[in-house]
């Protein structure tokens, strides 16, 4: 793991602008940069980056983040990995932290899988290349394919030999690992101490994840073997559920067309690659799975699925359909003529015959549907009310409300149904769905509360952490359900001032002994909290605030160093624009003096403005380049969203006034709305007790109920105007 501090070395010396221009052409405009946006096919450029803010984000497509995010997004890396790049790029030493020794175990194991993986493919693709059998048995077979060499080159095809223990040897000799040889899949346990090849005399494909790392291999045979193909077993480094063929290959083409094509085998996608074809990926003859889907849905929310038009391949294609329409996926099917597939099809026909194939016979999931259930029913009533039904729970599974109505018109138009009849089912069906969905949510967070997450799974909807509007419907986690007082929009608004001036200078604090602190806005925040016992009751909010605090040592740390180096370039400039004025000679001792205090005074003015600067990216710097998702998104939205909008106007428009000048006014205010909230909320709970309370409860309840009275008429005459909590 890498220690923090390094982490914050690495994300202070990356420049935004720098970075993303390694793959943008980046273009001055105002005090940001703009350029197409790599993320979405963009006409005109939207895509905005802020090197003061260090972020970026699209305002077409909604991409947005950090630094170390954009090289995720766009490298497709994992945030360590993405972090490793920056650091390489910036030549900074990577310090780890200490790992734990099962993490050490862990990770150890899993990256002497990798390293054995790479070995293995580099020796298939040597046998292939420079051995008589590798040319006579493994090229001819592909050449005989149709297989360029460029393709072998591309997907790092390979020939494993037909030795018994071929591979074994040479990773032995090599002093590799025997048990993670035997572990990730490549050999076997001879039973003896020694072993032998999985894949004797096969050629071979290589299974990249998102990131290049080889994570498998599938072996085909050449002769007529009872298995066609071998694969890898799952092992600490390939799950077959979550693991697609080809998607490291197809991923930039993807990105680029916003589509990708769903096939079946290797040989699909690699000719399929040879007729100009690059977004295409492969299931590899399994059924798609959710994290197959999540996959692809970072890159797309179109695919297509191309199969066979055989039986196989019809239910292939018929078991996706579902799966993708409820992940929210556009899907399209196109199915070959029967006896063909995209492999034999590519290359049987010219690139752009493929092409114009494709574009004619793709059809959506009704016709395809309909066509398969109707095949041969000769129009027999019961079969058609089935197909009917079919297809309308299909309908019924996609998310959108709009993109069901459109398919409900499609359907109603096929089977010269009335569209309003088709609705109430799917309506009916949607709902029946979702109460299933909210009951295995219900139980999934039931099942994750007792395991003590903080953060809810990303993939529930209504986590409250809606970064909208105030007028969306934040949701109550605890027990709010009944009461109509929600305390997140409260939480919101000052975990955002949190976010965006942490560091910034709020006030002086006394400290008792009658001298005074500076301090900054987290930690009067901090202190304000702690005196009334409150804490954030939202789970992200929760961790911002903690990491906020954390942070605090740390902030003080840097800011004295930079202070310190800021003040040596004060001095140096001072200097050197007093020697100019000594240069232009001037004679006038009174002009001299009167010149030297203005420079004093435009470089102090300067190097405030740079320490203000430090102080604001300090901690939005931190948060938006976080490990945790969730958090990191809810702060790019305080930080992206709303910075066009803190300027506020005074009513005579002549004078501007930014928040940032107006934060003592507002974030007392905004504790004391989050402190009225909580009031209120307790009264709303009380009341409701009251109606079944005894006589006894009901005295208690009612002393309860007057302090709180009480709590609010003091909160609102603090609280004052309430229009400030909408800004
Ligand atoms: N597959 C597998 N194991 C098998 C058969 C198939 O893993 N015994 C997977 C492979 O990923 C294969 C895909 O399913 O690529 C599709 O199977 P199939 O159409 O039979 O193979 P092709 O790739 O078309 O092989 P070929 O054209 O070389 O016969
Ligand atoms: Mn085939």
């Amino acid at each position: 793991m890498i220690d923090r501090a390094t982490v914050d070395r690495i994300i202070d010396a990356a420049d935004i602008v720098e970075v993303v221009s390694d793959f943008v052409t980046l273009k001055k405009r105002g005090k940001d940069w703009l350029g197409l946006c790599p993320f979405h096919n963009d006409r005109r450029p939207s895509f905005n980056v802020s090197r003061t803010k260090g972020i970026y984000k699209c305002f077409a497509c909604g991409a947005g983040g950090g630094v170390v995010n954009f090289v995720m997004q766009h490298e497709q890396m994992t945030y360590v990995e993405a972090l490793r790049y920056l650091a390489k790029k910036y030549h900074i030493e990577i310090e780890e932290r200490e790992l734990t020794d099962e993490e050490r175990m862990a990770q150890n194991e899993r990256e002497s899988m990798l390293v054995v993986n790479e070995f293995a493919m580099q020796f298939f693709e040597e046998q292939l290349a420079n051995t008589t059998d590798g040319q006579e048995i493994g090229m001819a077979y592909f050449k005989e394919r149709g297989f360029t060499q460029e393709s072998i080159k591309k997907f790092h095809l390979g020939y494993s030999p037909e030795g018994r223990s071929a591979l074994y040897d040479a990773a032995i000799k090599k002093g590799y690992n025997r048990q993670i040889l035997i572990d990730v899949g490549l050999c076997i346990d001879d039973g003896h101490g020694g072993g032998y090849d999985r894949f004797r005399g096969r050629v071979m494909f290589p299974v990249f994840n998102i990131a290049g790392k080889v994570v498998a291999f599938g072996g085909r045979t050449l002769r007529n073997d009872r298995a066609k193909y071998v694969n890898s077993p799952e092992s600490a480094v390939y799950s077959k559920s979550n693991e697609i063929y080809g998607l490291f290959q197809a991923k930039r083409a993807i990105t680029k067309t916003d589509k990708c094509y769903i096939v079946e085998g290797y040989a699909d996608v690699i000719s399929m690659h040879q007729s100009g074809f690059e977004n295409v990926i492969a299931s590899s003859g399994t059924a798609l799975t959710e994290g197959h889907i999540h996959k692809i849905h970072r890159f797309t929310q179109n695919v297509t699925e191309l199969f066979d038009g055989d039986e196989a391949g019809v239910h292939a294609a018929l078991r996706g359909v579902d799966l993708l329409l409820k992940q929210g996926m556009n899907i399209k099917i196109l199915l070959l003529p029967e006896g063909e597939d995209p492999d034999s099809f590519a290359r049987s026909h010219g690139a752009s015959e493929v092409k114009q194939y494709i574009e004619e016979h793709e059809t959506d999931f009704i016709t395809f549907k309909s066509e398969v259930l109707l095949k041969d029913s000769h129009n027999d009533p019961i079969k058609r009310s089935g197909a009917i039904r079919d297809i309308i729970q299909s309908i019924a599974l996609i998310p959108e409300r709009i993109t069901r109505s459109i398919y409900g018109k499609e359907c109603s138009k096929r089977f010269d149904i009335d569209e309003s009849v088709i609705m109430a089912e799917v309506g009916k069906q949607f709902e029946k769905n979702r109460e299933k969905d909210y009951r295995e949510k219900q139980r999934r967070e039931d099942d994750s509360q007792q395991q003590g997450r903080m953060i809810p799974p990303p993939d529930v909807p209504d986590s409250g952490i809606s970064t909208g509007e105030h007028h969306g419907k934040p949701l109550n986690r605890e027990g709010e359900s009944g009461t109509k007082v929600l305390l997140e929009p409260f939480e919101r608004d000052l975990i955002r001032y949190v976010v965006k001036y942490g560091m910034c200078y709020f006030c002086d604090t006394n400290n008792g002994d009658g001298t005074n602190r500076p301090t900054t806005l987290v930690e009067f925040v901090k202190n304000e909290l702690a005196s009334d016992g409150m804490a954030f009751t939202n789970a992200v909010y929760k961790r911002i605030f903690e990491e906020s605090v954390s942070l605090i040592g740390p902030f003080y740390e840097a800011l004295a160093e930079k202070g310190a180096q800021l003040e040596q370039q004060m001095e140096d400039e001072i200097k050197a624009g007093i020697v100019e004025i000594q240069r232009k000679g001037v004679t006038d001792l009174e002009d001299a003096e009167k010149q030297e205090e203005q420079l004093r005074s435009r470089v102090a003015s300067k190097y405030h403005k740079e320490v203000e600067e430090f102080r604001l990216q300090y901690l939005q710097k931190r948060l938006s380049s976080d490990t945790d998702d969730l958090l990191r998104e809810t702060v790019l939205n305080f930080v992206i969203d709303k910075y066009q909008l803190s300027r506020i106007h005074t009513q005579l428009g002549a004078v501007v006034v930014t928040e940032a000048d107006r934060l003592t006014t507002f974030v007392p205010k905004a504790i004391n709305a989050w402190k009225n909230a909580r009031v209120n909320k307790r009264r709303h709970e009380v009341q409701q007790l009251l109606e079944h309370a005894t006589p006894d409860e009901q005295r208690e309840l009612f002393v309860e109920l007057q302090k709180l009275d009480e709590l609010r008429g003091e909160l609102a005459r603090l609280t004052g105007d309430p229009v400030i909590n909408s800004l």
